[in-house]
């Protein structure tokens, strides 16, 4: 049972209804400042218009090389457009070393190109022409499709060299340096972009995409008469653009203040960004387990957990000791248990503590832990898709969402649809679905349209 005690503990993660509904209210606000131009500098959500006008009809055809760095994994993709809605996707994943994520951004470029250069010649592709979308999962200023500033890093990347620097030119820079590709770099595309892109190809109701993995973000389908920052010359063709909304610094300018708990704040903290991206860290992978680490060891300190046990002080040793030794997957593994085996549950204290089979009564109090922490993060998800869905003309608004924390986690997507049936107004109807081979086929597909542009 989860006790009084406990409860109370984890009470400031517990979003109340007038809470739910001021973030809404001041999410929605700050949407609408970052479009205005006479306001945007004052907003903290840039929404960012990505130049990525068309979606896709599913005639689309070619071959084209994609790129996606700034998840969990750095990929090169090679995507084949089908016509018809179809596409293959041949793809390889290659480590982007730690140091490399913190050194001169040249050296990273390099090892990009160096990667992409494997796999041209893995595939045997050392002669051919090949357009390619690079999927850049980081906030950028965009003054056309293939010319995109880096604004921040964000996530664990903070290579020198790269801020304010047009990341498309970096990364042709270093495919000429090594001179043994003929590769041309068509377009840049942050990975909601590309996400919605993808599931666009799937389902034409597609209008927003969303990321909930190492760190989180959105885009969606605004009206262009509504984006004061896109060059007229852009909007005389299109009715519409996709924006990338940045929400991860949704709260930087305090916004967020008001329910943010001590441990959000020692999360920011300890953070190589701090300050920053503070929406982004209450919502995604990169800093939940962490937010469970602090919470956990609070509990123990209080008393709460681990009652009966004699070790609780070196427990609290361990949880005090090891930044990250809770792991957002972690998270994902106690919500699947069910009583009284908590198998998982019972796996990860064993390898935290060397507890042999811990209580059920403190199995549920882990879980009671992670599942405030998660539906926290889910219900603000929640509340930034339906500010968006509400935006939309459309009656019917189909997400599409990525991303591990959304993919691996058992109940986030009913999390957030349980808000999302209380946002969204009444006269729409939503549907949320997941990006089956991530961004690459967005990547591809916007390739696709800048090459007919060029
Ligand atoms: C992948 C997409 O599936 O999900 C990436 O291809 C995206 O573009 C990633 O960045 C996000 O999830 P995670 O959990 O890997 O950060
Ligand atoms: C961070 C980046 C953003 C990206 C998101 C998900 O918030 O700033 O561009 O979309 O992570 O990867």
């Amino acid at each position: 049972m989860v006790d009084v005690e406990l409860r109370e503990l984890m009470q400031p993660f517990v979003l109340s209804d007038y809470q739910v509904q001021e973030v809404y209210t001041r999410f929605c606000t700050e949407i609408a400042k970052g479009l205005r131009r006479s306001t945007n500098t004052q907003a903290v959500t840039k929404c960012y218009p990505t130049y990525v006008q068309d979606l896709p009809t599913g005639d689309e055809i070619g071959k084209y090389m994609a790129l996606d760095l700034g998840g969990t994994n750095f990929r090169v993709l090679l995507v084949t457009l089908k016509g018809h809605h179809d596409a293959t996707v041949e793809s390889q994943i290659y480590a982007v070393p730690k140091d490399l994520m913190v050194g001169p951004g040249v050296e990273l470029f390099d090892h990009i190109a160096e990667c992409l250069a494997k796999f041209v010649e893995k595939h045997n592709m050392q002669d051919a022409y090949l357009p390619l979308g690079f999927t850049f999962s980081f906030p950028c200023v965009q003054v056309g499709l293939k010319e995109a500033m880096l604004t921040r890093w964000t996530k664990g990347f903070s290579c020198p060299g790269v801020e304010g620097e047009d990341v498309g030119l970096m990364l042709h820079e270093a495919i000429q340096r090594r001179g043994d590709a003929d590769i041309a770099v068509v377009a840049i595309l942050n990975d909601t972009t590309g996400t919605l892109m993808s599931c666009a190809h799937r389902n034409p109701d597609c209008r927003v995409g969303v990321i909930v993995g190492t760190g989180c973000n959105a885009c969606y389908v605004e009206h262009v008469d509504n984006v004061e920052l896109l060059e007229t010359e852009f909007k005389s063709d299109h009715k519409q653009v996709i924006i990338n909304v940045e929400w991860g610094a949704f709260g930087d300018n305090g916004q967020l203040d008001f329910v943010r708990t001590e441990h959000d704040r020692e999360v920011d903290s300890k953070s190589i960004n701090c300050s920053q991206q503070l929406f982004e860290k209450m919502t995604s992978g990169m800093y939940m387990g962490e937010l469970v680490r602090l919470t956990l060891l609070r509990a123990l300190e209080r008393n709460t957990i681990f009652k009966l046990s004699t070790k609780r002080a070196e427990f609290a040793i361990v949880l005090r000791t090891n930044t990250n030794i809770f792991e957002t997957k972690h998270i994902s593994e106690v919500e699947d248990d069910s009583f009284p085996e908590f198998s998982n549950t019972r796996r990860i204290i064993k390898q935290l503590f060397g507890v042999e089979k811990a209580a059920v009564e403190d199995c549920q109090k882990l879980k009671y832990i992670c599942e405030c922490v998660s539906k926290r993060a889910a219900t603000l998800v929640a509340i930034g898709i339906s500010g968006l869905i509400n935006r939309i003309n459309d009656r019917k608004v189909v997400v599409g969402i990525d991303g591990s924390v959304y993919r691996y986690h058992p109940h986030f997507d009913a999390y957030i649809r349980e808000v999302m049936h209380k946002l969204v107004k009444s006269d729409k109807e939503f549907d949320i679905m997941l990006s089956e081979d991530g961004s690459g086929r967005g990547a591809a597909l916007v390739a696709a349209v800048a090459s007919k542009i060029k």
